[in-house]
């Protein structure tokens, strides 16, 4: 099988209101109401935009009770981002997946998000709040394999764990490609930003990205921490060390790392709920 393959039935449902959005807040016109519209025209998605802006992510200085006022804080990047983030999860929601518990695979994916979005902080970053996106669908390409090739994907992670070997590693062995590069095939089915798609891509790989390997690198980092904290996984059965290297293209040391988990581990604790629990 072929990547363009796997996921080319997932082409067919791209995020319908990511681009609706996406059109509206392109428009220099549109105002937050208009933007706030769109939004409207799905309730769960303003709920949790509700829900997710009165969170400590966010920590609002008064309660915030309309998208409108929400809109006035979060970033329009991070809307979509939001937007995007949030529609995929529910996407995935009703797949029965037999080989991993979603939920894990969420609170993995959350505990990436959050950890990106740390050290982005640590090491000053600019604009931290874009690597919550990229934290958040780091591994989408495992989801569509675990539901497109269920067999052969029991036999990588059975492999995975039974070898020690990281399971991307494993994947292109069994398959013949990895869940990044599946990752990457779904973004670029989809047409999202270049950037999306070449940390996704790389997130196991970051020195292979040509012009993201930072934000790759980030990604990588916070993917390893959160596996390392045990904030569930994504069904990888053995994840790789940190790389010192790595660490010190960053500017970190393992000192720091122990503080940001300690600070992840907070965080996580207060926003998984936030994201997990539906309406
Ligand atoms: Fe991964
Ligand atoms: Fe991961």
């Amino acid at each position: 099988m072929k990547v363009e393959d796997i996921v080319d039935d997932w082409v067919a449902s791209p995020p319908d209101l990511y681009f609706k959005l996406k059109k509206v807040i392109e428009n220099p016109e549109s105002s937050f109401k208009d933007i706030g519209e769109v939004i409207l025209h799905d309730p769960a998605l303003s709920a949790r935009i509700l829900k997710i802006s009165n969170s400590p992510l966010f920590n609002p200085e008064s309660q915030v009770e309309t998208i409108e006022h929400a809109l006035t804080f979060i970033g329009m990047n991070q809307l979509e981002e939001l937007v995007l983030g949030t529609a995929e999860m529910e996407s995935f929601k009703g797949i029965p997946v037999d080989l991993i518990d979603i939920n894990s695979f969420w609170k993995h994916s959350i505990g990436c998000a959050l950890g990106a979005r740390l050290i982005a902080e640590y090491i000053h970053e600019p604009e931290k709040d874009r690597f919550y996106l990229l934290g958040i669908l780091h591994d989408i390409g495992s989801l569509v394999i675990y539901k497109k090739a269920p067999k052969a994907a029991k036999e990588a992670l059975e492999l995975s764990e039974a070898s020690s070997k990281s399971l991307f590693q494993v994947e292109a062995q069994v398959h013949g490609f990895n869940h990044a590069e599946v990752g990457a095939a779904l973004f670029q089915a989809w047409k999202l930003p270049e950037r999306l798609i070449e940390v996704v891509a790389n997130h196991h790989t970051p020195l292979q990205s040509k012009n993201y390997s930072r934000d790759a690198t980030i990604i990588h980092l916070a993917d390893i921490i959160s596996h390392e904290l045990d904030l569930q996984g994504a069904g990888e059965g053995y994840a790789a060390p940190l790389d010192e290297n790595l660490l010190k293209d960053l500017k970190l040391t393992q000192k720091d790392i122990s503080r940001l988990k300690i600070q992840l581990k907070d965080q996580f604790e207060e926003t998984a709920e936030v994201f997990l629990s539906s309406g």
